[in-house]
């Protein structure tokens, strides 16, 4: 008995309570009618008459012990719980829940397209999005009677006609060679601006990723392995791509870039039109003028350049079908992106 005693002593001794409901737990279940001291007092009762003595003033010390300890720690309790009460109103009310936003769809896309070429050494650079017709266009070959720099599509900046809202992100690519000697291998995502009537497939803000690598010896083979590599990391294992012949006044030659629609495995379905193919991108070789107008030497150096818009890949990534969508702000569309990332 002299051991149940002690132990519960130490109990009393060691208890760390959290709140004054704690203590009054405690307080029951040691010091209540049925409580652990009543029970030993019961015992007590039956201990032979020469060890009542001794017991007996154990016993009285257990409860003179647990009798203080949980007055006072009833009161350190009730000083907390006041103290929270004051400082900032009452701590134990449950607390608003916050509600978190979620990353917009074109960023969770952009990020994961850097992710992705990041994994094969590109870094990102960036640029402005004011630019001049030198960066946009003159650096990357375009001729001076161009469409491309017709008013139709592009945002010029009156009295300015040299200044330009930038209509690709091929000025970043420009800038990069400026300062930059190759190995180049540059990832460029940023906001576009073309003059475009807004529709479910155009609008006149939208965003893109090029991507620029030069160095000696890079091939058309080396292009086409890359760009599978990053269809099958955006699209999945089974996404196949093909290319197809196309012009662009920077590369040569250029394609476009279509992977096998993931909707119908290449079945051919309404997204694809029946054709089993979706566009996603174009590419090339950059040049060699582009390289001579930007310092660097074709004839060391060969290099790839491809582009594509990121609400095109996330149209097809998420099945959206209008763009407009990513332009709305509506919670309804984009609380449908919460998930992971
Ligand atoms: N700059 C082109 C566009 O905006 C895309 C592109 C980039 C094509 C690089 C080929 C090579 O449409």
């Amino acid at each position: 008995m002299t051991d149940k005693i002690n132990e519960l002593l130490k109990r009393v001794e060691e208890f760390q309570p959290q709140t004054a409901a704690d203590v009054e737990e405690f307080r029951i279940k040691i010091l209540g009618k049925k409580g652990e001291l009543t029970a030993l007092m019961d015992e007590f009762k039956t201990v032979p008459a020469e060890q009542k003595r001794e017991l007996g003033q154990l016993i009285n010390r257990l409860k003179t012990t647990a009798t203080e300890r949980i007055n006072t720690l009833r009161e350190q309790m009730q000083d907390v719980a006041a103290d929270q009460k004051s400082a900032t109103g009452d701590m134990t009310r449950p607390g608003t829940a916050e509600t978190l936003g979620s990353r917009h769809p074109i960023s969770r896309v952009k990020n994961e397209i850097v992710e992705v070429f990041s994994r094969l050494g590109y870094t990102v650079a960036d640029g402005p999005e004011i630019e001049d017709d030198h960066h946009v266009f003159g650096a990357l070959n375009f001729p001076p009677e161009h469409p491309a720099r017709d008013m139709q599509d592009t945002f010029f900046i009156e009295k300015h006609p040299d200044i330009l809202l930038r209509t690709h992100t091929s000025s970043i690519q420009v800038r990069t060679m400026e300062h930059q000697k190759p190995p180049i291998r540059v990832i460029c995502p940023g906001r576009v601006f073309r003059n475009e009537a807004i529709s479910y497939r155009a609008h006149c803000i939208f965003h893109q990723i090029e991507g620029l690598y030069i160095d000696e010896g890079v091939s058309f083979a080396d292009m086409k392995q890359s760009l599978q590599y990053f269809a099958k990391e955006i699209f999945g294992e089974d996404t196949a791509i093909r290319m197809r012949p196309s012009y662009f006044p920077f590369t040569e030659p250029s394609a476009e870039v279509d992977v096998s629609c993931n909707l119908c495995g290449g079945k051919g379905c309404p997204v694809c039109k029946g054709t089993g193919w979706l566009e996603i991108m174009g590419c090339g070789m950059v040049d060699p003028n582009v390289l001579r107008l930007n310092g660097i030497d074709p004839k060391k150096y060969s290099g790839f350049a491809f582009g594509m818009g990121i609400e095109r890949i996330a149209m097809l990534k998420y099945g959206v079908k209008d763009l407009r969508l990513y332009f709305e702000n509506d919670v309804r569309f984009l609380h449908q992106f919460d998930t992971d990332l």
